[in-house]
């Protein structure tokens, strides 16, 4: 995805009114934990980068996510016996959009993804 064709100082300009608060996605949850744009897309506003499951995994823990999550029904989302707890992050959890349950492709999995 090429982000350079986004405008990054637009939707910067939203957060500061107060908008990005009520965008779908998990990058107003981080916004209102405190966790700043350039955590997720490095520190060159003019040049943003796409973050990559590296990006997620140097905060979240994969294995403690994986052990956190153990309970939920009908299966652990982050360990499955197809991918283990290797699936990239962006296949559920979207940025700026409503998430998604990647496993129901194929399956019928009452996910709450935020
Ligand atoms: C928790 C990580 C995270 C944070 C924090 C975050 N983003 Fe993103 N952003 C993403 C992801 C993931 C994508 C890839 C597309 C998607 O999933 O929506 C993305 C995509 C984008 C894009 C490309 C256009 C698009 O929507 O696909 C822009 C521009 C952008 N983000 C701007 C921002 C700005 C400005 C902030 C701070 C207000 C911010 N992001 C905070 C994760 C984050
Ligand atoms: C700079 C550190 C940092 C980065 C990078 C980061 N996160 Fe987070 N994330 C946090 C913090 C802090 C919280 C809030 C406390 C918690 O739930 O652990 C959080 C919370 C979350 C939540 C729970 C949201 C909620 O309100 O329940 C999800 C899901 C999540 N992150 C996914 C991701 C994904 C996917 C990425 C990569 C695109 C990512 N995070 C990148 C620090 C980070
Ligand atoms: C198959 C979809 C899927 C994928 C892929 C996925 N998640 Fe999740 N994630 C979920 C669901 C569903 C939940 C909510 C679980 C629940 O009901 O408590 C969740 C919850 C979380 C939480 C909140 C955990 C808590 O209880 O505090 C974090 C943080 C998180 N995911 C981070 C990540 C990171 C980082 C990655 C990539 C390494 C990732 N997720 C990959 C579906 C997914
Ligand atoms: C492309 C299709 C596809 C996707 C996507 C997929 N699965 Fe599956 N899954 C299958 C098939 C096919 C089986 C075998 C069905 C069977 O024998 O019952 C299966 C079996 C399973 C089983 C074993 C069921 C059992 O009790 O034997 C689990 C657990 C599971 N999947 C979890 C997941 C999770 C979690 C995700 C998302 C992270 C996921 N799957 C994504 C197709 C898929």
């Amino acid at each position: 995805m090429k982000l350079k064709n986004f405008c990054f100082g637009l939707l910067a300009g939203t957060l500061a009114a107060g908008v990005f608060a009520a965008e779908p996605g998990i990058a107003s949850l981080h916004g209102e934990k405190g966790v700043a744009c350039e955590a997720c897309h490095g520190p060159d506003k003019a040049n943003p980068t796409e973050p990559t499951t590296a990006t997620c995994t140097g905060c979240h823990d994969v294995k403690a996510l994986v052990a956190k999550t153990a309970g939920v029904k009908p299966n652990n989302p982050h360990m499955s016996p197809h991918y283990q707890d290797q699936l990239d992050c962006t296949n559920c959890h979207r940025g700026h959009e409503e998430s998604e349950n990647f496993c129901n492709q194929c399956h019928d999995f009452d996910f709450k993804v935020k």
